[in-house]
């Protein structure tokens, strides 16, 4: 992950990560079952994801299935499971035509061996293509993440190729989730929340963070836009000083 220490004043962040929250809710006031607002929320996800491919944004990480999200109701978690796989079989081709690279983070080990096949094979159909880097975050929990860099170093130090003093925080980082792509600028959670809830947790040691009330079925274009002129305004110092601060010194 790069970073640069300037401010985002009028840029596009090169990536983005969205907490899409408050399906249920949108479902609640009309009436409907949950599984109607998962529905309306693939919408989001498909405006989403060609707002950013058009606009040039780098990479875009979804969060569609947390791994404490298995504690809901059993109707509403293989709805949720229905739901991901005509999601993907629908999607697919359209995804693939716009040269996204679609790509799952998680334990995907938990879902059935068709959602995995369909996972796999949407990955390798899109490896190539030099779009928009699609991340869907499925049964991820950004601790889950940790812990399973941990592990990976953990057994090569069992295994006698590296030292425990070896490791620092860049070896760790290329363990980790989305380690390969650009650091996430600015990370969305809808819905009305203003909590992370397990999604990225290292990764966004210095993301600017927005919060918008606005439910995810709702979140169209313009919604996606007040985020970006959000993002616009923000002075981001990682620490440091931006060069209007450093000229006051
Ligand atoms: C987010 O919407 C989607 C998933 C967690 C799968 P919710 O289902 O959490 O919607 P609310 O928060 O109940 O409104
Ligand atoms: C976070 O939303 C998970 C996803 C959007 C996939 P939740 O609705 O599960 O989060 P909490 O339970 O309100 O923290
Ligand atoms: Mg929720």
């Amino acid at each position: 992950m790069d970073r640069t220490l300037t401010s985002a004043a009028g840029a596009l962040p090169r990536h983005i990560a969205i907490i899409m929250d408050g399906n249920g809710r949108w479902a609640q006031r009309r009436h409907l079952p949950r599984i109607a607002g998962h529905r309306a929320g693939t919408q989001s996800v498909k405006s989403a994801v060609r707002n950013c491919a058009e606009k040039g944004v780098d990479a875009l990480t979804l969060f569609a299935f947390s791994s404490e999200n298995w504690s809901r109701p059993a109707q509403e978690v293989t709805q949720l499971m229905e739901l991901f796989l005509s999601a993907l079989q629908n999607e697919i081709q359209e995804l693939h035509q716009s040269h996204v690279r679609l790509e799952f983070i998680g334990a995907r080990d938990a879902f059935s061996e068709k959602l995995q096949q369909q996972m796999r094979e949407a990955e390798q159909l899109t490896a190539a293509n030099p779009g928009l880097h699609l991340n869907i975050a499925a049964n991820y929990g950004g601790q889950w993440d940790i812990l399973q860099a941990a592990q990976q170093l953990a057994l090569r130090v069992e295994q006698g190729t590296l030292r425990a003093s070896q490791i620092d925080r860049a070896l760790l980082e290329s363990c980790l989730c989305l380690s390969a792509l650009p650091a996430v600028d600015l990370f969305i959670r809808t819905g009305g929340e203003q909590r992370i809830s397990n999604f990225l947790l290292w990764q966004i040691a210095y993301t600017e963070l927005y919060f918008t009330e606005t439910l995810w079925p709702d979140f169209d274009a313009s919604a996606l836009q007040a985020a970006l002129d959000a993002y616009a305004t923000r002075q981001r110092r990682f620490g440091g000083l931006t060069v209007a601060h450093q000229a006051q010194a």
